[in-house]
C-alpha cells in the first residue's frame, strides 16, 4: 500500500472510532495533532514519518478517560495496523508512541526517542492557545465543572492519582497544567509555537478576571 493510502485508511478508522467523543478529544483533536506532527517533523530529516503520523491519528483511542476497556481497543488497533500492511517492528513503535504520549504518564525524561518528542509536543500544543482554551472548557463542561470559583484554589504538584481525582474548576486547570506545558517542549518548532499559545492563554485569563471582578 502507498503511504497516502495507509494514511487515508487510518483517518477513516480513527474518525469512525472517535465518533461521539467529547469535542476536546474527538477526531478533530487527532487530526490537529497529525497536522502539528507534520509541521514539527520538518525539523528532522532522518525519521520515519509514517510511524509518527499513524501514532498521531490513533493516539487517543486507548485513553482511559473514555475507554474502560483499553486492552480490547489495543487489539482492535493491532488488527487494523495489520490490515493496513504495517510490519511488526513498526507496530511496536506505534504502540510505544501511543502508550507514552500522555501528560499524566509524566514521561518527561530527556531520554525519550525523537519520534516521541515530536508526538508529545504536538499533543501538548493542542492543549494550549485558543484551541487549548476551547478544549479545557469543553472537557470541564463534560465533567460538569464550574468555570471558576474564587474559593477553590489551584493545587500544584499533584501526583497521578490526585490529578485524576481532584475536583477543581476549569480556570484552575490552567494553573495546574496548561500554563506549565510551554516549559516541557522538546523541539525547536514546538517551543516557538508554545510561547505564542501560552501568551494568548495568559491574556485570556487576564481578561476573564477583569470581566469577573467588575
Ligand atoms: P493527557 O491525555 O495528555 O494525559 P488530558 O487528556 O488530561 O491529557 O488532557 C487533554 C485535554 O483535556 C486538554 O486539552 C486538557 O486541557 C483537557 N483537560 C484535562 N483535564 C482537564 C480538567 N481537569 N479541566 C479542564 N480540562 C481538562
Ligand atoms: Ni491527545
Amino acid at each position: 500500500m502507498k503511504k497516502s493510502e495507509i494514511i487515508e485508511k487510518t483517518i477513516d478508522f480513527a474518525r469512525n472510532k472517535l465518533q461521539n467523543f467529547e469535542s476536546g478529544h474527538d477526531f478533530w483533536h487527532s487530526y490537529r495533532v497529525w497536522q502539528l506532527v507534520k509541521k514539527i517533523s520538518s525539523e528532522y530529516n532522518f525519521l520515519d514519518f509514517l510511524v509518527i503520523e499513524i501514532a498521531a491519528l490513533l493516539h487517543d483511542l486507548t485513553d482511559r478517560k473514555f475507554n474502560n476497556n483499553s486492552r480490547k481497543n489495543e487489539k482492535i488497533i493491532y488488527e487494523f495496523l495489520i490490515s493496513a500492511g504495517i510490519d511488526q517492528e513498526n507496530i511496536k513503535k506505534i504502540f510505544y508512541l501511543i502508550n507514552n504520549v500522555s501528560f499524566s504518564n509524566k514521561n518527561n525524561s530527556k531520554n525519550i526517542s525523537d519520534e516521541l518528542k515530536i508526538l508529545q509536543d504536538a499533543d501538548r500544543l493542542d492543549a494550549i492557545g485558543a484551541i487549548g482554551i476551547a478544549r479545557a472548557f469543553s472537557y470541564g463542561g463534560y465533567k460538569k465543572r464550574e468555570f471558576y470559583n474564587p474559593q477553590i484554589k489551584p493545587k500544584y504538584n499533584m501526583n497521578k492519582k490526585n490529578y485524576k481525582n481532584h475536583k477543581s474548576t476549569t480556570i484552575n486547570h490552567f494553573y495546574e497544567k496548561l500554563l506549565s506545558l510551554k516549559d516541557g517542549m522538546h523541539t525547536k518548532i514546538g517551543k516557538k509555537l508554545a510561547i505564542k499559545r501560552h501568551n494568548f492563554m495568559f491574556e485570556f485569563l487576564h481578561t476573564f478576571y477583569q470581566e469577573w471582578n467588575l
